[in-house]
């Protein structure tokens, strides 16, 4: 068997570099449509290809983002010049990763709880996203707080699905991105979200370690440790970011190379504070905190688009700006002076 620990190594340090982060665009189709519907488009193929296109081939992201993670259709579609979208990212220095799970199911005889599959056919899965050009690959699971839940059953399931995820990531040379997302959607406490997320990311490593993953070679995308959005207690930036560094100096294991966080319906701005607040006091971590935003990063861009090419020059503008605060935010140098 090919011995790829020097380029799983290389590559997970390579995302976490200082200052860079990941621009996650990895939109299933019905969650495309759910964001293009917000500016009044259609999911087509060619409205997702042209969005892609100016979120990929945008100058100067390089500087901040170190790779992109890809939904399956975008990794086979080109940019407006041909050049398949995988190849676009490379040539800039730009790592290119894939979405390789098939999304959050309800978990039988567990009422309101999802276990995310995908497990079925991966090893062949992801030889082909390795010849395509894909270095790390990323696969989420979905925790839900509410009454009674999450269950034993629930984590145990999504945890497990993650190792299996991530042992087969790393024979075949790709660093697994291993994501569980404590949603942040209920009306729950910000010390309940604490709890849930330790408990999670205990399960995980130990999960991680049953299945003979290489912590060295992983790296962990997280939610922060935050208010449920109908909690009427909104606990504030320097309370999230205290929180959420305890939780994973709690959890993690120090040989881990990296920690990037989702961004799970924050604000923008609000997302790129606390990871601000958390670096900035916090200089001496084991690990680099950085970033994998989807929507913290696109909103503004999205916006700014509304699907049409003559927008095209604003829509980068506002996706470079994000990018740039959020690369700032990676050493605690950011401050919202910036957002005027
Ligand atoms: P958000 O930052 O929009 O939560 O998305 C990141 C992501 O990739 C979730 O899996």
């Amino acid at each position: 068997m090919t011995d790829y620990s020097q380029q799983l190594k290389q590559t997970a340090k390579a995302m976490v570099a200082q200052g860079k982060g990941i621009l996650a665009i990895d939109e299933s189709f019905p969650t495309i449509e759910k964001r293009f519907k917000t500016i009044g488009i259609d999911s087509s193929e060619e409205n997702r290809r042209a969005y892609r296109d100016l979120l990929i081939t945008a100058p100067g992201c390089e500087e901040f983002i170190s790779g992109m993670i890809l939904f399956d259709e975008t990794m086979r579609q080109s940019s407006s010049d041909g050049t398949p979208f995988p190849k676009a990212l490379i040539e800039r220095g730009i790592m290119p990763g894939i979405k390789v799970d098939k999304g959050a199911k309800d978990l039988a005889g567990h009422p309101d709880e999802k276990v995310t599959e995908g497990l079925d056919d991966l090893r062949d899965r992801l030889a082909e996203y390795r010849d395509l050009g894909a270095k790390f690959a990323k696969w989420r699971a979905v925790i839900t707080i509410g009454d009674g839940i999450p269950s034993e059953g629930c984590i145990h399931a999504n945890t497990h699905a993650l190792a299996r995820y991530a042992a087969l990531c790393q024979e075949a040379g790709i660093v697994p991105m291993v994501e569980p997302e404590v949603l942040m959607d209920a009306d729950n406490t910000i010390d309940v979200c604490y709890d849930v997320t330790e408990k999670t990311l205990t399960h995980l490593f130990s999960e991680l370690n049953n299945q003979g993953v290489s912590i060295e070679h992983t790296i962990l995308k997280i939610n922060m440790v935050i208010s449920g959005k109908q909690c009427p207690q909104q606990a504030g930036v320097d309370e999230v970011a205290e929180k959420t560094v305890k939780c994973l100096l709690a959890t993690v294991p120090p040989s881990l190379p990296g920690i990037v966080f989702l961004s799970g319906g924050q604000s923008p701005q609000l997302a790129t504070e606390h990871l601000n607040a958390m670096n900035a006091s916090n200089p001496n971590l084991p690990w680099p905190l950085s970033f994998s935003y989807g929507r913290a990063l696109q909103e503004p861009c999205l916006k700014a688009w509304e699907g049409k090419e003559n927008n095209v020059e604003s829509a980068r503008n506002a996706l470079l700006h994000r990018e740039k605060c959020n690369s700032l935010a990676c050493t605690g140098k950011y401050s919202s002076d910036m957002e005027e």
